[in-house]
């Protein structure tokens, strides 16, 4: 017996994310300093120098020690006062807004605090992955229903109706999507909540790319519905909208006796959120805004380049107008290739490196994601050249 045999059976089951194996394709073919990196999910830009100077006063400060395990009170009543200016989410901070390392820990969170082994998860595909590993992780079961991509990002209602039974513990939305790069509707929303209302079943809502929007399109979050306050479990973060990836901050809006659970199963993992990050997040909420405009503007320009680039050749479509995130979901259905060997097609013929649809679920299959959130010389080389190889393989 080897000891990577006592990694435990689930781990071993686990595939590897395919989104790393085409850096190491990458590698392989020595094309790191030439290639155009369009897979990532971060924005490129550096945080707003009153957040790190935020920071540097925290560390300064002496803001060192651990904090309470729900976050600075500072940084949860910001939160509550955000959710209800711009969400229309009314919200206790003492009691109802929960502070994380990131959304990526709210997500395990969420579902830790709704789900015993065995139970039943409603996830719409394409997904962020996360929901769904971490659903398999707590013994539970992911049931995976489609979106509707003929006209824009839409959910059947009668989909989750469908699989509802008594092992649903949990519904997820996550709009904006990463990775369709759409938008769910108000009304799509309430039809949805609508369902999880009659059968009383929690929706867990990742909302953390609410503020990257286009075209004039609303974010709705699905706390401010009618009747469902106390039934949505709401993720946000500062990862996106305020380019703070590295940073971990973000949190979960929920009634109080979901908020109490939350504390059992984060502290058990990180005590706490890191106190000058959450000092830093705090300034983030509190300062000026007025970068977000200038970050617009160019996340405006890139995408108009995509939009316009695929207009005028009919090589590929995107599976829905982009109103929201900054990714778009590219066809690849008509080279006959699978997601993963079309990423590997593209690093080699035209030095852009994607993400294969698939690593989003099986509805994924037959497109790639292409982040915008770069410089805009790196969005020109990047569609021109992948257009000349779509041409060209057409
Ligand atoms: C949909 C979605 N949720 C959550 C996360 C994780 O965000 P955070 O950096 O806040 O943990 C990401 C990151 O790409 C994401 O795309």
């Amino acid at each position: 017996m080897t000891v990577s045999d006592k990694v435990a059976g689930y781990l071993k089951r686990m595939p590897v994310s395919p989104f790393y194996a085409i850096l190491d394709y990458v590698v392989d073919l020595g094309l790191q300093k030439e290639a155009v990196y369009l897979n990532m999910g971060e924005p490129h830009f550096d945080t707003p120098i009153h957040i790190r100077e935020a920071a540097k006063k925290a560390l300064d400060g002496g803001y060192t020690a651990y904090t309470p395990q729900p976050g600075i009170f500072q940084l949860r009543e910001a939160i509550a006062e955000k959710l209800k200016r711009e969400n229309g989410i009314e919200v206790d901070p003492k009691t109802e807004v929960f502070v994380t390392n990131g959304a990526q820990a709210a997500v395990y969170v969420a579902l830790k605090t709704l789900i015993d082994p065995g139970d039943e998860v409603i996830v719409p595909s394409p997904y962020y992955p996360p929901y769904v590993i971490n659903t398999e992780i707590l013994g539970g079961k992911p049931i995976i229903i489609p979106f509707d991509l003929r006209d824009d990002l839409t959910l059947e209602p009668e989909e989750f109706e469908k699989h509802i039974n008594e092992k649903t513990k949990a519904i997820f939305i996550h709009s904006p999507n990463n990775p369709i790069g759409g938008v769910i509707s108000e009304e799509n929303l309430k039809a949805i909540s609508e369902v999880a209302l009659r059968h009383r079943i929690p929706v867990v809502t990742d909302e953390c790319y609410e503020k990257i929007l286009f075209d004039g399109v609303k974010h709705t979050s699905v706390a401010s519905l009618p009747g469902m306050k106390d039934l949505t479990l709401t993720i946000s973060s500062f990862s996106k909208s305020y380019s703070m990836t590295g940073w971990r901050v973000g949190y979960l809006a929920a009634e109080a006796s979901f908020v109490k659970s939350f504390a059992k199963i984060h502290h058990t993992i990180n005590i706490c959120v890191n106190s000058v990050a959450q000092w830093a997040a705090y300034a983030a909420l509190t300062g000026p805004h007025d970068f977000m405009d200038k970050w617009q503007k160019v996340y405006e320009t890139n995408r108009g380049i995509i939009l316009e680039a695929l207009e005028k050749s009919d090589v590929t479509k995107l599976a829905v107008r982009p109103t929201g995130t900054f990714y778009v979901f590219l066809d690849i259905t008509k080279l006959g290739m699978s997601s993963e060997v079309a990423v590997r097609f593209f690093v080699r013929e035209a030095g852009v490196v994607l993400t294969p649809g698939s690593g989003f679920g099986s509805y994924g299959e037959g497109y790639v994601r292409m982040s915008f959130a770069t410089q805009t010389e790196n969005v020109e080389k990047a569609i021109s050249r992948l257009v000349e190889v779509l041409e060209k393989s057409s």
